[in-house]
């Protein structure tokens, strides 16, 4: 019987056989609180997984056997033998970087900074308990990314906005009120993927949320920023771009205005007293009801600029959304398309933001749909400091009552090439900072945890949270290692954990099948988007439509339609214009197409939107056969919680296929070619 305690997540306590001798004393100065952290981490690692705690010494003695833990530049006093000294040059380790090196009865770890020391004792622990360090081993190893971001979208009610895992971590009854030995468990799980920046609040900053900026809030806040800061990581705050009329009585909130900028002067100083090493503010502007610079006929560039001139002397950043797009369109008006919105707005202020501002851009130009070719702004951003934002929280992907294992969708970004010269796939614009490039400086993601006592919901939902670090760490890494990495150090190393990894696996290309076709998008229930509806946004103002009538769905962006395809580089343009080349994945997005269309397997569209929802639940079915195959491997209580969210997921996959294939065979009168069942 495999013991998870599901709230450690993958920093299971159980014994392992160790491919190495681990010597009982650990060697290390005294450092800062996150050295010291590291140390404390490396104890507690080594009894989780080995069952002896190695006592600690701050003198260090040379030439002996030992565990070796400080900074690259520290390791001078270090044993000689090992030749680390020589480490810093060979690995040239960036920020957060680290190295390890094993060897006969001597364990080095460094790190180039203080978090990279304690990335360095997590990668160390984790590489041990996959049985991944044998006895001579080396590694160095540092972040791609240089930010790597978490957003809450958490309100001061407690409730987290798409959230599916229980209240908010922070609040309550309209302010903070949090635990502090979660939250530092919280922090102690998050430094362990290497996350660095953590935004606390909801981007959409209402009702008493506006106040957090205030001294009565400040406080607590500035609590938590102790907290968070112990493991490396430093808040962001969302702010209301219209604070200083909303908060401050000012009579506008203009960006040109002084008395406006000086307001966000003032107020910068006093959030700085509380949180002196706040990395910045995050903000929603112009987006879905939100005040910006556009109400005063100013650019984005004027209102991040602003922004960015008053935390500037703290070393803050402004993170400013480009989630910008008209969402009060009349479906009537075939001329506007929100898919180029991001790009419309932004491209023309390529190189107008201050250095300090970043801009977030949201990986698709819709809304974290199940499938969505990526923004046309990547690649295309050549003097703007930029990051991407993915989403771990399951909005539309199944609320995690469904299983949706998101690094497949997020491989296939990382992948994907923007075609803009050189280098030019995620992946290789995320390591072109290195190089001194204006290239994608990292990650945001909103999260998926709650105050549910597994932190995510759905249990295996904890592998979307551990992915998300991986690859904002290096995007190069797979979905298959992480799904590996994930459940053997979640389950141990055996044969349920292969299980569990091949059914991670397999649910996101159930989930995709059975949800809108070909990158149609926007099938789902509006406001909650679960389970299907599909005319929910037919006729409302979101701009998200696939107008499907008798003979054919879809949207034509190519330049006979919206033209959105011209917004790529003019390979993938003409790529994705052409039916032919365009990915059948994303085909409905790009194209209006006939439902007699061929598609490359030679049915037709409709038979394949018939085949792939027929398909998507009988896969559903199987994971839950695959599931029930583990009851007498796992305990009765997570085996319990996650079997009765399979169930759900039947349910809604069942929906989904049935409403769908009615659909359509009432819109067309063409039943399906294998004669399987289609309702009236
Ligand atoms: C989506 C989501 C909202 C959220 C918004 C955003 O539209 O449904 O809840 O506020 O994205 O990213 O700002």
């Amino acid at each position: 019987m495999i013991m998870l305690k599901e709230y450690d997540c993958w920093l299971q306590k159980r014994k392992i056989t160790a491919g190495i001798n681990v010597p009982d004393t650990v060697f290390a100065h005294k450092g800062g609180e996150v050295s010291d952290r590291a140390v404390k981490e490396f104890v507690c690692g080594i009894d989780r997984l080995l069952g002896f705690k190695p006592k600690v010494s701050r003198k260090i003695a040379a030439g002996k056997s030992g565990v070796f833990l400080g900074l690259v530049s520290g390791m001078k006093d270090a044993p000689e033998c090992c030749g680390a000294k020589n480490w810093d040059a060979k690995c040239s380790l960036s920020e957060n970087g680290f190295f390890i090196k094993a060897a006969e009865k001597q364990i080095f770890i460094a790190g180039k900074d203080e978090p990279g020391l304690l990335y360095g004792v997590f990668r160390f622990l984790s590489l041990l308990a996959l049985g991944l360090i044998k006895n001579v081993f080396e590694l160095c190893d540092s972040p791609v990314s240089a930010l790597r971001m978490i957003n809450h979208w958490d309100n001061f009610d407690g409730a987290v906005e798409r959230g599916y895992a229980g209240n908010s971590l922070f609040y309550k009854n309209g302010g903070f009120d949090f635990d502090r030995q979660r939250i530092e468990d919280y922090a102690r799980l998050l430094a362990s993927i290497g996350i660095n920046r953590v935004s606390i609040n909801n981007v959409n900053v209402r009702a008493n949320a506006k106040l957090l900026i205030t001294e009565k809030y400040l406080k607590d806040a500035g609590k938590l920023a102790d907290i968070f800061r112990r493991f490396g990581i430093r808040l962001l705050i969302s702010v209301n771009f219209g604070a200083p009329w909303s908060l401050g009585k000012l009579p506008t909130a203009d960006p040109l205005d002084e008395k406006a900028a000086d307001w966000w002067k003032n107020r910068v100083a006093l959030i700085y007293k509380y949180i002196p090493d706040l990395a910045g503010f995050l903000v929603k502007a112009d987006s879905e009801g939100e005040p910006g610079p556009f109400q005063y006929n100013r650019t984005h560039a004027d209102g991040a600029n602003m922004l960015a001139k008053a935390v500037k002397p703290f070393g803050g950043i402004i993170v400013w959304r480009c989630f910008v797009y008209n969402c009060v369109q009349d479906w009537r008006d075939k001329n506007v398309d929100r898919a180029r919105a991001a790009y419309d707005h932004f491209i023309q202020q390529d190189g107008a933001f201050d250095d300090n501002v970043i801009l977030q851009i949201k990986h698709g130009p819709y809304d974290f749909q199940v499938r969505e070719p990526v923004s046309p702004l990547f690649g295309a951003l050549k003097k703007t400091r930029h990051v991407m934002e993915l989403q771990i929280t399951q909005e539309y992907t199944g609320h995690q009552i469904d299983l949706c294992y998101l690094p497949w969708v997020w491989e296939d970004i990382m992948r994907y090439d923007s075609a803009h010269g050189e280098k030019s796939s995620i992946m290789e614009l995320t390591a072109k900072r290195e190089e001194g490039l204006c290239g994608i400086e990292g990650f945001s993601a909103v999260v998926n945890v709650g105050l549910d006592g597994n932190w995510t919901g759905h249990t295996l939902a904890q592998a979307n949270l551990y992915g998300y670090g991986r690859m904002a760490w290096n995007p190069a890494v797979t979905a298959k290692e992480i799904a590996r990495e994930w459940s053997a150090l979640s389950f141990g190393l055996n044969e349920t954990a292969r299980k569990i990894e091949n059914i991670l696996l397999k649910s996101y290309p159930a989930y995709e099948k059975y949800n809108a076709p070909f990158g149609v998008c926007f099938m789902v229930t509006p406001n909650t988007h679960y389970g299907p509806n599909i005319e929910g946004y037919e006729f409302s103002r979101w701009g998200t439509y696939h107008r499907a009538s008798a003979d054919a769905i879809g949207i034509d962006r190519t330049p006979s339609g919206t033209g959105y395809t011209s917004q790529y580089s003019p390979k993938n343009a003409a790529l994705f214009a052409d039916p032919s080349t365009c990915p059948e994945n994303l085909i409905l997005f790009f194209h209006r197409l006939r439902y007699d269309y061929k598609m490359k397997n030679g049915q037709t569209l409709l038979q394949n939107i018939y085949d792939t929802h027929f398909e998507g639940y009988d896969d559903v079915a199987a994971m839950l056969e695959d599931w029930k195959s583990l009851e007498n491997s796992l305990e009765s209580e997570v085996y319990n919680s996650v079997l009765s969210r399979f169930e759900r997921q039947l349910v809604n996959a069942r929906e989904w296929r049935d409403q769908i294939n009615t659909y359509f065979r009432r819109k067309t009168g063409i039943g399906d070619n294998r004669g399987r069942v289609i309702y009236d």
